[in-house]
């Protein structure tokens, strides 16, 4: 893979990012129900930390030599408590998935800091993808 398709693949990194942010802000907002307070809490911290993963994206892409992306990829809503949460776990299968191949890729062309920085990120992904599971039951 060219530094260049490398750069592509961190942009769709970023766009989940963002959309990950905005899906974490608005499920928090409307997850209603006693059972659901502290989980709500819990959305509003892992919206915090999407943000992060946002900038330290942006910041090694600039650093790479491209242009952090300022699109969005797709975010998903539910009117139904448990159907947003099914959905933020699919988020982060999907971010790990993405941040697997994305480390073993940083450090083939060598770029070990934007791969440790990844791994960094993949460690907050799986706490992420726990807490959702812990909250479904699952
Ligand atoms: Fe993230
Ligand atoms: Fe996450």
């Amino acid at each position: 893979m060219s530094l260049e398709e490398f750069i592509d693949k961190l942009n769709m990194d970023l766009e989940y990012e963002y959309g990950a942010a905005i899906q974490y802000i608005q499920h928090q907002a409307v997850m209603s129900g006693a059972q659901y307070n502290n989980i709500a809490e819990e959305l509003a911290l892992h919206a915090e930390e999407e943000l992060q993963h946002a900038i330290q994206l942006a910041d090694q892409i600039d650093y790479l030599g491209g242009t952090p992306s300022v699109d969005v990829q797709e975010v998903k809503i539910s009117d139904d408590a448990e159907e947003m949460l099914k959905q933020d776990l699919e988020g982060e299968r999907g971010a790990i998935d993405r941040y697997k191949k994305r480390i073993r890729q940083a450090e083939a062309l060598d770029e070990y800091a934007t791969a440790e920085t990844i791994r960094q990120i993949l460690v907050t992904e799986q706490e992420h993808e726990m807490d959702l599971m812990d909250a479904l039951g699952l």
